[in-house]
């Protein structure tokens, strides 16, 4: 596992969106693991300024979201659907049709995750880009006993909701479920990179990266993955 440690917010985002960039030129049909939350947006930003320099290109890659709420329509504001088209999909030279998220609305929330499982197997994750949860989360997948392996639905921890309710009218709005992609999947993925940032996350980050492997800090996992990198800002890293 390899940490690098960033001054500044700014130069992460410029490193990690170089990444996806020389990822992208080394093999254009790339299949890419994205997120959402406030971690990735400044990576997002960078991503664009590279394509609108013709720097990047995801005219043949191929994108997989790790989550969506249970309940909200792709066209909601607070959507994952929505978050990826405002932020990135809407910019860029990704063809419709080649971004998948599971939906939070399907009929059928058992099949619509079965669905998204046989789609990862058939194209497997080059490079998958994750977000830490302030309890130790990776995608959705809560701290817990045992953790399943593949895309299924949780039930968000009320801190979870808490965290997430900034970007929501009031708490009561925040979904009470979500699709995630599982701990299996997420590990499947050939190459990681986990992102943090912020003084608040300095804690879980340790535990994650240097403290036992454990289902109680779903991030730990990664420490059984053979190709993970981990950027931090100066305040996520100072106790690593
Ligand atoms: C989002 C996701 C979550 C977030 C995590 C951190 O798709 O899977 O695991 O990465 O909750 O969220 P932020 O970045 O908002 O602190």
């Amino acid at each position: 596992m390899q940490v690098k440690v960033f001054d500044t917010t700014t130069e992460l985002d410029s490193y990690a969106a170089g990444l996806f960039a020389a990822a992208l030129k080394a093999k254009p049909d790339s299949t890419l693991g994205l997120a959402t939350g406030s971690t990735p947006i400044g990576i997002y930003e960078k991503m664009i300024e590279l394509y609108e320099q013709g720097e990047l290109s995801f005219k043949y890659a191929t994108t997989f979201n790790l989550d969506e709420y249970v309940g909200l329509s792709p066209d909601h504001e607070q959507s994952y659907a929505r978050f990826m088209n405002r932020h990135l999909f809407a910019h860029v030279d990704l063809p419709a049709g080649r971004s998948h998220l599971p939906s939070g609305t399907a009929a059928n929330l058992e099949a619509e995750c079965a669905g998204y499982d046989r789609m990862l197997e058939e194209q497997s994750v080059d490079i998958q880009l994750l977000g830490l949860g302030h309890n130790g989360h990776i995608g959705f997948n809560e701290p817990d006993r045992a953790l399943q392996g593949g895309t299924h639905i949780v039930e968000l921890e009320q801190a979870t909701r808490e965290a997430n309710a900034r970007f929501f009218d009031s708490l009561d709005e925040v979904p009470t479920q979500a699709i995630t992609m599982g701990v299996g999947s997420i590990l499947k993925a050939d190459a990681i990179l986990l992102v943090v940032k912020g003084a608040d996350k300095a804690g879980i980050v340790k535990q994650a990266l240097q403290g036992p492997i454990t289902t109680e800090v779903p991030a730990s996992l990664l420490q059984t993955h053979k190709n993970v990198t981990v950027l931090v800002d100066r305040e996520a890293g100072r106790l690593l």
